[in-house]
């Protein structure tokens, strides 16, 4: 019987269609480590990881059965792909059911920050009768007619895209592939350098996928070329962003403020970024709702049944 390893903690019902035809190994109340799965990993067919579960070159050598991975995110920066399709092992992801709910972050996190929702909540809890309130106070800023500057035009881009001009927002993008006239009519938006984008947008926002060309796409040289009122919003991956500089462009004014799902080092930002007002911090929440848990669950078991039976479509990831 075939058998497929699953490396995290997850709600059953995702998995229901999977645990009928196959023998699946789920770890319990938590996560195997990478070593657990080391050790398992030459009995296994298939593989379903976590986008933080190291799928490398060691693991991959120690799993001679290994025919699929089966990853549950839409990112796949956490597996060697060029070595998994040299070894002849397929690897899908879950775009689909990803989508919306990391737009839908990534515009919460826009009106945060500009309307400084969490900031205000903060401050009425730690100052109470104390906090400035007033007309004149706590002013924020629109988002209705600035321009959104997307970066990495891809399906949460474009998602993220229709949100904010459905705010009256004007949407720049700067993308590895140009969109079609027609897509770029039907949103609308418009296509230019990623440093034009950089000068002109009032919101910068992360869509694009965490790759070598992409670490560090936004740095000190980059905070320089944004508007001092510009806001960042990160719903990506955290190393395309220069942390340490990021903390220094916004302590020192060259930046306004940032919106962050996701951060350099781990899953918790730098000190520094709690002590500044103008930041609004989630911990990779994008997709965290039990809804879109399961979904992606099924779109995991989805892939894996139809790569092995051939009855149904999979989300094949074509190159690293
Ligand atoms: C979440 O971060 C994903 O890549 O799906």
């Amino acid at each position: 019987m075939i058998k497929v390893l699953v490396t995290y903690d997850m709600f059953r019902e995702g998995f229901t269609e999977l645990e009928k035809l196959y023998d699946v190994t789920f770890p319990e109340g938590r996560d195997f480590s990478y070593e657990e799965v080391y050790e398992m990993i030459p009995e296994y067919d298939v593989l379903c990881s976590m986008f933080d579960f190291p799928v490398n070159k060691k693991l991959v050598d120690h799993a001679p059965k290994l025919k699929l991975v089966s990853n549950y995110a839409v990112g796949y920066n956490n597996i060697d792909v060029a070595y998994c399709i040299e070894k002849g092992i397929t690897v899908t992801n879950t775009p689909a059911p990803v989508t919306a709910p990391t737009a839908n972050i990534a515009l919460g996190l826009m009106l945060d920050v500009a309307r400084r929702i969490t900031e205000c909540d903060r401050k009425l809890r730690r100052l109470g009768k104390q906090m400035k309130v007033g007309v004149l106070e706590n002013l924020g800023i629109p988002i209705d007619g600035k321009t959104l500057g997307i970066i990495g035009m891809g399906r949460i881009g474009q998602a993220l895209a229709k949100r904010a001009v459905a705010c009256n927002m004007h949407i720049l993008y700067h993308n590895r592939h140009r969109l079609s006239p027609e897509e770029e009519a039907s949103i609308p938006a418009r296509y230019v350098s990623k440093e034009e984008l950089l000068a002109q947008s009032d919101f910068v926002s992360l869509n694009a996928p965490y790759t070598p060309e992409t670490y560090h796409l936004i740095g000190e040289e980059e905070f320089k070329q944004m508007k001092s009122s510009a806001v960042l919003i990160n719903t990506a991956r955290g190393p395309l962003v220069d942390e340490h500089a990021l903390v220094k462009a916004l302590q020192d004014g060259t930046i306004h403020g940032a919106g962050l799902d996701v951060f350099e080092f781990g899953d918790h930002p730098l000190p520094e970024l709690l002590e500044l007002e103008n930041v609004v911090l989630t911990p990779h929440i994008g997709t965290q709702t039990y809804e879109t848990r399961v979904i992606m669950a099924q779109t995991v078991c989805n892939n894996v049944i139809g790569f092995l039976e051939g009855d149904r479509p999979i989300t094949r990831v074509l190159h690293p």
